[in-house]
């Protein structure tokens, strides 16, 4: 397995290109099972999320060619050939559950594998259903299956999520674009990925309203059309190297990234001393004389604190001046990166959902590895700041949501090299 060196103490400097959002792609991906006509998606990051996704979607009758590199991913949908998503694609990747809605509204029936845990947290799909069973669906779970079946189609319906699951917001979404009359769904996700789904899906000829509140109505149409859509700017890739030059030192411009949907991350940042500014090119950082000071920081549902960039803020704060407190709300266990920290020197003290970091001078470069994707990242950062060598093990983590890391970091000054087994 591949790994990553990460020489520290150099500051950056330089331009740094922000790719098309990974959780986007990954759920307008899906949208190509509701037409029979093509759907071309371009600006999509290049990653192996996005492979499996296209060999989930080509296990389903789809066709799908990524063109231009992987930077524009040509997807058609004309005629579908099965309806059941393995438990050898799932487990792989938890996104694969978003074929369930499209699958139910297009072909009124969906085999789907349930995901299993995974190393953030148990992650159920209880809200992903209920949604569904809301609009008519039934929905049995046999031998690790969801069986779901809408005889005579999907139906309008008025529900209130019991929490705004992101993939269960989509799901329902994309079911009810084609679901008989008018659905009106609450207590919703409002994060920019569902935003831009709901662009999508509009484009595709979609009746739907409020996207990015708590309440979206859509109103069931016959049948979807083609379209080309552009995905939108990973604000999580946006916010890790945002803290790159933060932790290294130095000033970055992130090119094409969206500091609107970073609105909550950048105000802590702010309140750390970090100096940030929109340009029309995208976001400038830069870290002014001395350390950062110490933030409070918890997680939450958009437009709070993403849990997606809490192990990279963690990272950031093992050298702050003072006591920092997070507290991760969304997953029960997403504080896998704080033993491999501590390692590297960091001060933290781990109790349940919340953790103590006491900023220190300095880390320590050493051998780690990380059990998740975001994980993984906050590794790497840290050892942007350590002094010596640290190498992150187990990086295919990484190529499942950073594309081209090396690259981008190297091209800013960072010494980063991959090794190939
Ligand atoms: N939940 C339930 N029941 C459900 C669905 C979710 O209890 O039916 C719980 C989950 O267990 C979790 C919480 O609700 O504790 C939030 O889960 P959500 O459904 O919102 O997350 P997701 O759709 O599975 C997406 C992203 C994650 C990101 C979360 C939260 C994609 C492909 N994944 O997951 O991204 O952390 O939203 O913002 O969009 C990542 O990119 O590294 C990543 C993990």
């Amino acid at each position: 397995m591949d790994s990553i060196i990460v020489t520290g103490g150099t500051p950056l400097s330089g331009d740094i290109p922000i790719a098309g959002a990974k959780n986007a792609c990954l759920a307008l991906m899906p949208a190509t099972l509701l037409s029979e006509e093509p759907l071309t998606l371009t600006n999509a990051p290049r990653l192996s999320d996005i492979a499996t996704m296209s060999a989930l979607l080509r296990s389903l009758g789809s066709e799908v060619s990524l063109l231009a590199g992987g930077k524009v991913i040509a997807m058609s949908s004309h005629q579908l050939t099965s309806t059941r998503a393995d438990y050898e694609i799932v487990r792989k990747m938890r996104a694969s559950n978003l074929v369930l809605g499209p699958l139910l509204a297009r072909e009124h029936q969906a085999t789907v594998s349930l995901p299993g845990g995974c190393a953030i947290g148990a992650r159920p799909m209880d809200i992903h259903v209920s949604a569904l069973e809301a609009m008519g669906a039934e929905i049995e779970l046999k031998d690790g299956y969801l069986h779901a079946v809408a005889r005579g189609g999907l139906k309008g319906a008025r529900f209130a999520m019991k929490f705004p699951s992101v993939g269960a917001t989509e799901n329902a979404l994309m079911a009810a674009t084609l679901a008989r009359g008018t659905t009106v769904m609450s207590n919703v996700a409002r994060e920019p990925e569902i935003v831009d789904l709901a662009k999508c899906l509009r484009a595709m000829g979609a009746r739907i309203e409020g996207e990015g509140t708590d309440t979206i109505t859509i109103e069931g149409v016959d049948r979807l059309h083609g379209a080309t859509h552009e995905v939108v700017a990973d604000r999580i890739e946006l916010g890790t190297y945002m803290l790159a030059p933060v932790i290294a030192g130095g000033e970055v411009e992130c090119l094409g990234g969206r500091l609107d949907l970073v609105e909550a991350f950048a105000e802590k940042l702010h309140d750390a001393g970090v100096e940030i500014e929109q340009t029309n090119r995208g976001v400038k950082v830069r870290r002014a004389n001395g350390r950062v000071h110490a933030v409070d920081v918890a997680t939450a549902p958009y437009p709070g604190f993403p849990t997606d960039l809490q192990a990279q803020m963690m990272a950031m704060l093992c050298t702050a001046e003072g006591t920092s407190h997070l507290e991760e709300t969304i997953f029960e266990n997403r504080f896998m990166h704080a033993p491999e920290l501590t390692r590297m020197g960091a001060k933290i003290e781990v109790h349940g959902g919340t953790a103590s970091v006491t900023g220190v001078e300095r880390l320590k470069g050493a051998p780690v590895m990380a059990t998740d994707l975001r994980a993984s990242v906050s590794l790497i950062l840290a050892g942007l700041a350590a002094e010596g060598e640290t190498r992150v093990n187990r990086v295919y983590h990484l190529d499942r949501g950073y594309e081209e890391l090396e690259a981008k970091l190297g091209g800013a000054g960072a010494k980063i090299e991959r090794i190939r087994d």
